[in-house]
């Protein structure tokens, strides 16, 4: 049994930062185990124009400092012109669609697909990614990821040369969808591997669980987990880490959002040991992200060892998961 690993450059393929102090506080945490990361555009108001788009990249290079980080930036879905995306492709590594409402500050997301399929289609010729939040806003909470699957399909299908990205998924049926076409491809979250909605609310509350998509029944969870543990080729590490102030999660009417970054690469070390999958990790933290967007990150060695660390009970206010808690793998 190893009890000590290193992971080479890896990625962490949806992560949002914010921007000010919040961004301040979350980059270098990031950037301290990671080697790059695909940086969310739900700002408000989003980052939805090449004049937003490099103002943001020069904040997170400024808030990662000496730390070797790729911030790899996504666009918010809109409809675009040719000029807009001819001018953006270089600086994005995607364009992330939110349906309207349907999360934090996804406001002005996308109201109507068939009005999003111009764009989807100049995307398609332009080879730029399409990442996805797929949920349908006006379904019971825990079917509107499955809800969204046959709009992947019809997507997948329409645009069979667009490269799909099934953001954070959460249900054993998406992880079939991967299977079913080449062009679909999914992220998923540390906690999803880890917890169901039993974890959330089965018990006494907890609002630091508390996520959109929300945490799901055992067995889409164990499905979820298998697919990481065989290091599935379509399906890559994206935290989601999402920091919200504790005062915006300890309330009524609780943020949606896990705080993981920090301490992600040492809980997923520390999962994948348990289950005998240590080998599976290298391709789930990085080198399925490679295949899939063509990316070639910064070299960047991470070294993990088998002895318990303490989680801070905050970074600056934000509670991250497993508050207080042990981890039994830890970064040197
Ligand atoms: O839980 C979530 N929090 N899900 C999202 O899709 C957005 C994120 C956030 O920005 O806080
Ligand atoms: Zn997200």
């Amino acid at each position: 049994m190893p009890t000590e690993i290193f992971l080479q450059s890896p990625l962490d393929m949806h992560i949002h930062l914010r921007e000010g102090a919040m961004l301040d506080l979350v980059a270098p945490l990031s950037a301290e185990t990671f080697a790059g990361g695909v940086i969310m555009p739900n700002l408000v108001p989003p980052v939805a124009d090449l004049e937003r788009l490099e103002w943001y990249m020069g904040e997170v290079r400024r808030a990662v400092g000496e730390h070797i980080f790729t911030p790899y930036m996504a666009l918010f879905f809109r409809n675009y012109s040719e000029a807009d995306l001819a001018a953006v492709r270089e600086h994005i590594i995607g364009i992330k669609l939110y349906p309207e409402g349907v999360t934090t500050n996804s406001e002005g997301g996308v109201k109507s697909l068939s009005d999003a399929e111009q764009t989807m289609a100049m995307m398609q010729d332009m080879d730029i990614p399409l990442l996805v939040h797929g949920e349908v806003p006006e379904s019971f909470v825990m079917d509107r990821e499955s809800d969204f699957l046959p709009i992947y399909d019809e997507l997948a299908q329409k645009f069979p040369r667009l490269k799909i990205i099934m953001e954070h998924i959460t249900t054993a049926a998406a992880v079939k969808l991967l299977d079913r076409y080449e062009n679909v491809h999914a992220t998923v979250t540390l906690q999803h591997l880890l917890i169901t909605l039993d974890d959330v609310a089965g018990g006494l509350l907890n609002p630091h669980l508390f996520c959109k998509p929300i945490a799901k029944r055992p067995e889409d969870r164990d499905a979820l987990l298998h697919a990481a543990l065989t290091a599935h080729p379509k399906l890559m590490f994206g935290s989601d880490s999402a920091p919200h102030p504790l005062e915006k999660k300890e309330c009524c009417g609780c943020a949606a959002g896990v705080f993981t970054a920090p301490v992600a690469l040492a809980m997923l070390a520390e999962l994948f040991d348990a289950h005998d999958a240590l080998d599976k990790l290298q391709a789930f933290v990085s080198g399925n992200a490679q295949s899939i967007y063509g990316l070639r990150p910064p070299a960047k060695t991470v070294h993990l060892l088998k002895e318990p660390c303490t989680v801070p009970a905050k970074y600056g206010d934000v509670v991250p998961i497993r508050s207080g808690g042990e981890i039994g793998w830890r970064v040197v």
